[in-house]
């Protein structure tokens, strides 16, 4: 059976006459091209009426579910209450939202409010520039941290670009975007996850400002941390004077309200939070040691680290912010051990059908957070996974479970994120349909095909 979305056709292609592409970000343009025009709880509907359950959370903002009513009702009540952007002085809120990070975050000593998790990780590494004195930065090979100079490189780079496997040593800088000087390529210096040589390596090669790193590999699936990797990185960065920099973004409020970093028990000099934060509304946070982030306010101006924005602060987000921080911590974190069910709940029936299949498969998992590699062990970097993991068959299987109703990114490796809005009979539905899905990637037997129309 096919699906067919003709309704979306018709929105993207007519979106498509006046955005290239039809998408306001590259990442969004997918096949099969389907147009969505609501969300509530775990769900989505597509412009044919279609409901899904929904395992994207728009790259993993939705934590507590699509339109959260505790979250909207905060948000309805700063309009209502005439709230408007001033652009001067400070307002009650982003006090408050601050004071709510940096009393429960403990390492977060002081924040910025900015608005997207890009613009965070580019403040963190200028700010890291600044107070060190030094140029370079040190990058994941396989880690997302945003569109700017600094980050947009080596992410799912094919190995034919990258390269063999490098430890100790670096890999060329491989942008993910056109129009980065090469100047500026030089300063950036990719590695591999979990590899602590490669730090030492590039440190003793050039004047390194600071590494910034996902603490799980969460752009690629679920790459976790080996252990005494993230302590290994915080000793690394006390012995040789660069900025440890944890780019939290997808992990952070998801896993803990203080992130990996509160589950690892590694503390960052520097922490960027984004996604999470407000529950679907556009905020990012960098934060972390006061006496790095008092740069942003330097008595010398010649020392003063730039953090200037019309909307940073925004009265929207900063509601939803402060709402989605009450209902995380609501009931001694309930919401942590709802997800942690859920995610225990999914793993094992997953661990299941890959024994009843007889298929090459593993869960990868962290709380809410999961995803199905094909290959015989966990993969620790982006050169082990890309040179094991089935992508055509993990492809296979996202297309099959979107026509059954289960919405993953239709890209191999993405990341699958419950919500605290999804309950375990979505979980056993969602079950039923990867089986089926996974039966058409594998041409088992029994498999029933269902494609999503390309
Ligand atoms: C780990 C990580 N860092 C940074 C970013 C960039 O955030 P934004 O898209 O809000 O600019 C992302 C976005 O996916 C991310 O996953």
């Amino acid at each position: 059976m096919t699906t067919t979305f003709p309704k979306s056709a018709s929105i993207i292609s007519r979106s498509r006459r006046f955005i290239p592409g039809g998408v306001n970000s590259i990442n969004r343009a997918i096949r099969p091209e389907i147009s969505f025009v609501r969300g509530e709880g775990a769900y989505i509907w597509d412009a044919e009426g279609r409901r899904y359950v929904d395992y994207h959370a728009a790259f993993s903002p939705h934590f507590l579910g699509h339109n959260d009513p505790y979250v909207r009702d905060a948000v309805a009540r700063v309009i209502q209450n005439g709230e408007s952007l001033y652009g001067a002085g400070s307002t009650v809120n982003e006090g408050r939202l601050a004071e709510l990070i940096c009393t429960h975050i403990p390492w977060v000593e002081s924040v910025q409010i900015l608005n997207t998790g890009s613009e965070a990780t580019y403040q963190a590494i200028r700010l890291a520039r600044a107070v060190t004195g030094r140029d370079h930065v040190i990058v994941m090979q396989g880690g997302y941290n945003g569109w700017h100079n600094d980050v947009a490189c080596n992410l799912m780079t094919p190995l034919s670009n990258v390269g063999p496997r490098r430890s100790p040593g670096e890999y060329p800088f491989i942008p993910i975007s056109a129009g980065i000087p090469s100047a500026h390529q030089q300063l950036v210096h990719p590695i591999n996850f979990n590899d602590l040589d490669s730090v030492r390596y590039v440190c003793e090669r050039y004047q390194v400002a600071a590494l910034i790193t996902e603490p799980i590999l969460q752009n690629i699936g679920i790459v976790k941390p080996q252990p005494g990797y993230l302590q290994g990185l915080r000793k690394l960065a006390d012995e040789l004077g660069f900025v440890l920099i944890f780019d939290e973004v997808k992990t952070g409020f998801r896993h803990a309200l203080g992130g990996y970093a509160e589950v690892s028990g590694v503390r960052p000099d520097l922490v960027v939070y984004g996604k999470a934060v407000a529950n679907g509304f556009p905020i990012a946070i960098v934060g972390g040691r006061r006496d790095y982030m008092e740069w942003f306010v330097h008595p010398e101006a010649a020392k003063r680290v730039l953090a200037a924005g019309t909307y940073n602060g925004h009265p929207v987000p900063v509601a939803a912010s402060v709402a989605t921080i009450e209902r995380l911590l609501a009931n001694g974190g309930e919401v942590y051990r709802h997800v942690e069910k859920l995610g225990q709940q999914m793993e094992a029936g997953l661990e299941a059908i890959i024994r009843r299949l007889g298929i090459k498969a593993l869960v990868a998992r962290q709380g809410s957070a999961f995803c199905l590699y094909f290959m015989e062990k966990l993969p620790v970097d982006w050169h082990d996974l890309a040179k094991h993991h089935d992508f055509a068959a993990d492809e296979r299987m996202r297309q099959n479970a979107i026509a059954r109703g289960v919405f993953c990114f239709p890209l191999a490796t993405k990341q699958w994120s419950l919500s605290t809005a999804h309950t375990a009979d979505d979980v056993v539905f969602t079950l039923r349909e990867i089986e089926g899905a996974l039966r058409v990637a594998f041409a088992l037997n029994g498999a029933r095909e269902m494609t999503a129309a390309r």
